[in-house]
């Protein structure tokens, strides 16, 4: 059974959010890292965790919004610190690492969640704000990835890292998204074959739209924009929060061991078809 929690009136609304298929504690006495665990797809992956059992770092830019997710894990008897950092700072990503291997222990789950986005053409953005970008989602990663190596359980370690389909389809308003994207799923299969041998497992996760996140307020931030996004979807229906959470549940257990190098999309199958301007500006 799961926990309730708050925040999902605006989620999808077929999804039992209540029920889980996962039998209890999951995680249980496992460590995990989360990028971007103050807020959205990465915050609601730490809350899952730690409903199964782990102990979950909280590392992201914004302190205010970092202490207000450690403390609903806490609400709900979860165990959980945090660290402010940010993820295109190699130092201090690893004293955030090393902070939750002094703190926890070895660290057998990495998610590298934290991205930034903006919908521009490049004609209306400038080189720092693709870099920005690209900074982010693809450095951001290889930093999270590279740093942590030292500190994960090898074998047993699981990374992953949240992609999203502008990896392999062209976006227009999203060309720092997709060249950010397309570099992160070739490191994570990359990083799937250099630390296979050591029993380490990297994965990625690729969502869609989801629902009330950062990102679809920026991209969809008017009810029109929302209904063509969603119409677009073979679904039709934005995704939840707790989908995405429950896949990178899935990925981080046992019943995973042998799953490495993969991007699995969890979008209402929404990159079949999807591409082109979906922020519908010109
Ligand atoms: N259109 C065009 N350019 C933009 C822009 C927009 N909407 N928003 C930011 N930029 C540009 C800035 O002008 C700046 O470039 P400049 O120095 O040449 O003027 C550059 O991007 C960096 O912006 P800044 O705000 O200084 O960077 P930041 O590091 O504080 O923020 C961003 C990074 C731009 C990615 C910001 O959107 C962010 O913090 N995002 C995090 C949250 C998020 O995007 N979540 C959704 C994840 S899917």
């Amino acid at each position: 059974m799961r926990l309730p929690s708050r925040g999902r009136e605006g989620a999808a609304e077929r999804y039992a959010f209540e029920m889980s298929i996962f039998r209890d504690n999951l995680l249980k006495g496992k460590v995990a890292f989360v990028t971007g665990g103050g807020s959205g797809i990465g915050q609601r992956i730490a809350e899952r965790f730690a409903e199964h059992g782990a102990n979950v770092m909280l590392v992201g830019r914004n302190q205010e919004r970092l202490y207000l997710a450690l403390t609903a894990i806490r609400e709900r008897g979860g165990t959980a610190a945090m660290h402010a950092t940010d993820v295109r700072d190699y130092a201090g990503v690893e004293t955030a690492l090393k902070f939750t291997r002094d703190q926890f222990g070895e660290i057998d789950i990495v998610v590298c969640g934290a991205a930034g986005n903006f919908p521009a053409p490049v004609l209306g953005m400038s080189a720092n704000g693709f870099k920005a970008v690209i900074d982010i989602d693809l450095i951001g990663t290889f930093n999270t990835c590279r740093a942590a190596y030292s500190h994960l359980r090898r074998p047993g370690a699981s990374v992953l890292a949240i992609s999203a389909s502008h990896a392999f389809q062209p976006i227009a308003h999203q060309a720092h998204v997709c060249a950010g994207k397309a570099g992160v799923d070739l490191l994570i299969k990359t990083l799937a074959i250099e630390w296979g041998p050591a029993g380490v497992r990297c994965n990625c996760i690729t969502p869609g739209p989801t629902d009330d996140t950062e990102g679809m307020r920026r991209l969809a931030p008017t009810e029109e924009i929302r209904a063509r996004y969603r119409s677009a979807v073979p679904l039709r229906r934005f995704g939840a929060k707790d989908e995405l959470a429950d896949l990178a549940l899935f990925l981080s257990s046992d019943a995973a061991a042998y799953m490495t190098g993969g991007i699995y999309l969890c979008d209402g199958g929404s990159s079949l078809v999807r591409s082109g301007n979906m922020t519908g500006a010109e």
